[in-house]
C-alpha cells in the first residue's frame, strides 16, 4: 500500500465522537435546501424527498425524452452527460428512475419515459462481453415486471441473465467481471479479474430462477457468492475490488485495485456493493452466514475512524487527504439503501443510520438546488478518481439508489 498520510485525521476517540455529535447537531440545524419549505416540517422524510426529486428529475426527463437519450452525468462544462453506444454499465438506471418516479407519481410522463428509454439498450441483454447485465436489466426490465407485472419485461430477464452466466466459471467458481482482451483491462495482465460490484449482478440471477423455476440461475448465484466471501475479503471484513484468478486452477492470483486509492484501501463504492449485495443475498436464500456478513461489513463502515459524522463516506476510506478527501454520494446512497433493507432482518437495527444519510444527502451540501446541477439530485459523486473520470459530479446511479432509499423509508412509512 502506498504511504498514506492520516496526520491530518483527529486521533482521539473522544474528540472524535465530540466532533460526530457537532456534525449531526449541525446538519440538524442547517438542514436543507431539499427540506427548506416550511410547509414540509411535518412531513415524512420519504414523500418530500421524492417529491422534489420528481420536481427536479422532471425537467432532465423532458430533455432525455426529446433526444431520446439516456442521462448519465454532467460534463465539465455542466450540460447533461449522455450515455454514448455501444455500451455502458450503467445505461438501465435512468429507465429504473423513470420507473420509480412513476411507481410514486404515477404520472404517466414517468412511464412512457421509461419504456422508451430502456428500448434504447434491449439488444444489450444478449452480449456476453461484460458482466454487468444485472445492473443494467434487473434496475430496468426487473423493475417494469414488479411495477406493472407485464410478462413481456420477463423473457428480456431471463435472455439478460441467460448471457450473464456464459461468462461463470466452474472452476472458479465466479462469473468473470471483465474481458482482458481490450480497453484499460487488457493492460493490467489480469487472466479472469473479478470485481466486488459483481455481488450487485445477482440479484437477476436469483429473480429470474424465481420466474423460472429454473434453479441453475440462482447456484451459479451462490456458488459466486460463496467463492467471493472466501477470498474476497480482508480480516476486517473490507473488500479488495478486483480479485484475479487462474481460470484453469481457480486458484487466486492478485487482489489488487481498479477504482480505489490503493491495493489495501477500502474504495467506497466497493465496500457499498458488498453490504448491499450480501444483505440481498440473504433476501433470496435465508443463509444466515450473509446476514452475518452483511452486518460485518455494516460494522467496518460505521465503525471507521474515516467515517465521515453526516454518513457521507470519502470516495475511499484510506483516501491521503483526508478530511479534504472528495465525498462519494454514489456510496452513501447505495449504503442508505443497503441499511434499510437490513433493518428488516435485524429488527431496525442499522434505521438511524440510514435515516442520518439520507438527511445528509437531502440537505443542500449534496442535493442540488432546483434546475441546477443538470437536474440531477446528488452532486458529489465519483466515478472513478484514479482513471481521472468523473470526479465530484451526479451519477445517474447515484440518483438511483437515494429514490431507491427514499422508496424503501415510505414503505416503511417514514
Ligand atoms: N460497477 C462500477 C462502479 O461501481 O463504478
Amino acid at each position: 500500500m502506498k504511504k498514506v498520510d492520516f496526520s491530518a485525521q483527529v486521533t482521539n476517540k473522544l474528540a472524535k465522537s465530540v466532533l460526530r455529535s457537532l456534525g449531526r447537531i449541525t446538519l440538524a440545524v442547517v438542514l436543507p435546501l431539499f427540506f427548506s419549505s416550511s410547509s414540509c416540517a411535518n412531513q415524512k422524510l420519504s414523500n418530500v424527498g421524492l417529491k422534489k426529486a420528481e420536481t427536479q428529475l422532471s425537467g432532465l426527463r423532458d430533455v432525455a425524452t426529446k433526444l431520446n437519450k439516456i442521462p448519465r452525468s454532467t460534463n465539465p462544462d455542466k450540460s447533461v452527460k449522455w450515455i454514448e453506444e455501444p455500451y455502458d454499465w450503467t445505461e438501465g438506471f435512468w429507465s429504473g428512475t423513470c420507473w420509480m418516479m412513476y411507481d410514486f407519481s404515477k404520472d404517466k410522463k414517468w412511464k412512457d419515459a421509461a419504456i422508451e428509454s430502456q428500448k434504447i439498450f434491449l439488444e444489450h441483454k444478449n452480449l456476453t462481453n461484460d458482466h454487468d447485465l444485472g445492473f443494467i436489466f434487473n434496475n430496468s426490465y426487473g423493475l417494469a415486471y414488479k411495477i406493472t407485472g407485464d410478462n413481456q419485461y420477463k423473457q428480456v430477464l431471463i435472455d439478460a441473465a441467460n448471457s450473464l452466466i456464459t461468462r461463470f466459471n466452474p472452476k472458479v467458481g465466479c462469473i468473470q467481471s471483465w474481458d482482458v482482451t481490450d480497453n484499460w483491462q487488457s493492460l493490467r495482465g489480469w487472466k479472469f479479474p473479478v470485481i466486488v460490484d459483481n455481488l450487485m449482478n445477482l440479484e437477476m440471477l436469483f429473480e429470474v430462477s424465481k420466474l423460472t423455476g429454473d434453479n441453475k440461475y440462482r447456484e451459479i448465484a451462490i456458488t459466486h457468492a460463496n467463492t467471493t466471501l472466501k477470498n474476497h475479503f480482508r480480516p476486517d471484513a473490507s473488500s479488495y475490488h478486483v480479485v484475479d484468478y487462474d481460470p484453469e486452477t481457480g486458484a487466486v492470483l492478485k487482489r489488487v485495485t481498479a477504482q480505489g486509492y490503493a491495493n489495501e484501501s477500502a474504495w467506497a463504492r466497493g465496500q457499498a456493493w458488498a453490504l448491499y449485495g450480501y444483505t440481498m443475498c440473504y433476501r433470496y436464500t435465508n443463509d444466515k452466514k450473509y446476514l452475518d456478513f452483511a452486518q460485518r461489513v455494516a460494522t467496518f463502515i460505521l465503525n471507521h475512524p474515516n467515517y465521515p459524522a453526516d454518513g457521507v463516506p470519502y470516495w475511499d476510506f484510506n483516501a491521503p487527504d483526508i478530511p479534504n478527501a472528495i465525498r462519494d454520494a454514489s456510496s452513501g446512497a447505495i449504503m442508505a439503501s443497503a441499511f434499510l433493507e437490513l433493518c428488516k432482518y435485524t429488527d431496525n437495527k442499522y434505521l438511524a443510520n440510514a435515516q442520518h444519510i439520507l438527511k445528509s444527502l437531502a440537505s443542500d451540501k449534496y442535493a442540488a438546488k432546483p434546475g441546477e446541477n443538470g437536474n440531477f439530485i446528488l452532486k458529489q459523486s465519483v466515478g472513478s478518481l484514479p482513471h481521472g473520470r468523473e470526479v465530484n459530479v451526479p451519477l445517474n446511479y447515484a440518483d438511483y439508489y437515494f429514490l431507491e432509499a427514499l422508496t424503501r423509508l415510505k414503505e416503511m412509512n417514514l
